[in-house]
């Protein structure tokens, strides 16, 4: 077998059977209008089919969870109907697409919010930076509301009506975002977890939000189609704790009782986290199938699946750049680079005009289409 030929190969993923081992990862493009999925997000994805899976973009699963401009939602019926012609799209070109969940709590800009509506949090402490408001401004993060306990099973029922939806939209399942300083992670983490109560203190409370949002979650469609991303070491969103690596080891554990489909990791050592390396105790404590995230190279993913470290291994930058990704990687071909101006905002262009091998093989030229909005770069925001 040569060196790469192992990305190749097929993994189950849960009730998932993927025929390779390269997942494209949720990118947040923020295209959405008004919290739909823009009309280019089928094709985008579509053209995209060809990876082991698509996870797709960090959607809102209320109207008090969307913490980026642009971004779609999977709390109405107009976005249950978009979404399901994008993974109607995705499902003709034989692929397979799960949606990634996300309520992002206290990164919320008030701005954004209809007026009865305020930033929820655990507790009461703004974070640090700035957050993007629908117009693209930078404005700072309000002081969230800390939520009662009393309230945390409505944001339970938030994210399983929004798992039952994306399975209504079409989706083969889902990923629950608690990375990358998310609502979820805001919970984990004692930076921003104050409170005290059956939600925060010791570790085991901390978890407490994530484990039922998964428990219920698994009720509703199955732990064996549901997946859960971490950013251990991670300081997206300004979230610090007094002991991370008990976090971390706690929450793989309890994660590992509950066989989900995989464990989704950014990577100690990508450009978002704070360690460069894995200490023993957080890794050995998930004994599923954990997807890696992070810079990967063909290389480094291969040796990830041959060290036993990961079933599959997650591409970001390059799958925006490189709809054929998986292709080029097998035949070795180069790969077009991402343009990072067009990561978020716009229309077609940067989305879905990246040339396919195959085309350009065939001479056939790529016409980027006008773009309806204006894209932009938000400058240190490379991993919402
Ligand atoms: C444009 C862009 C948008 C992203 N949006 C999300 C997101 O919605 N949810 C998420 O968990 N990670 C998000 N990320 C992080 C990626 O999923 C991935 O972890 C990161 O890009 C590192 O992988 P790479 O080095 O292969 O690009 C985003 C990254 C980029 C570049």
């Amino acid at each position: 077998m040569a060196q790469h030929d192992v990305l190749f190969t097929p993994v189950r993923l849960g009730a998932l059977a993927l025929p390779n081992r390269l997942v494209m990862p949720a990118m947040m493009r923020m295209r959405a209008i008004g919290g739909v999925p823009h009309p280019a997000t089928a094709e985008y994805y579509a053209q995209r089919a060809a990876a082991g899976l698509i996870i797709a973009e960090a959607t809102a699963v209320s109207i008090d969870g969307a913490g980026y401009p642009g971004m779609a939602g999977i709390y109405t019926a107009r976005q249950v109907a978009a979404w399901r012609a994008v993974t109607d799209a995705v499902h003709d070109e034989g692929g397979r697409i799960v949606l990634q969940l996300v309520h992002h709590g206290r990164l919320v800009s008030k701005t954004d919010l209809p007026p009865a509506f305020h930033p929820v949090a655990p507790s009461a402490i703004a974070a640090s930076g700035r957050a993007v408001t629908r117009a693209f401004e930078r404005v700072p993060f309000d002081v969230p509301r800390a939520l009662d306990d009393t309230e945390l099973d409505a944001v339970v029922s938030t994210f399983w009506k929004a798992a039952r939806s994306a399975l209504d939209a079409g989706f083969d399942g889902v990923e629950i975002n608690a990375a990358n300083g998310s609502l979820l992670d805001q919970f984990l983490h004692d930076g921003a977890n104050r409170r005290g109560g059956a939600y925060g203190g010791p570790i085991d409370n901390r978890v407490r939000l994530l484990l039922n949002v998964v428990d219920a979650i698994s009720d509703a469609i199955g732990p064996d189609l549901t997946g859960v991303r971490l950013s251990p070491f991670g300081r997206m969103g300004a979230l610090t704790d007094s002991d991370p690596v008990a976090l971390y080891a706690k929450t793989f554990a309890s994660l590992d009782a509950r066989s989900l489909a995989w464990l989704h990791l950014i990577e100690p050592g990508s450009p978002t986290s704070d360690i460069d390396e894995w200490t023993e105790t957080v890794r050995v404590a998930y004994t599923g199938a954990i997807i890696s995230a992070g810079g990967h190279t063909a290389e480094s993913a291969a040796r990830a699946i041959n060290d036993g470290v990961a079933a599959a291994v997650a591409f970001g930058r390059p799958f925006v750049a490189n709809p054929d990704l998986p292709l080029r990687l097998r035949l070795g071909l180069p790969l077009n680079v991402a343009d990072e101006e067009t990561f978020f905002g716009g229309g077609e262009r940067g989305y879905t005009d990246y040339p396919a091998i195959a085309r350009r093989l065939a001479g056939v030229g790529i016409k980027p289409r006008e773009a309806p909005g204006q894209s932009r770069s938000i400058s240190g925001l490379c991993a919402p």
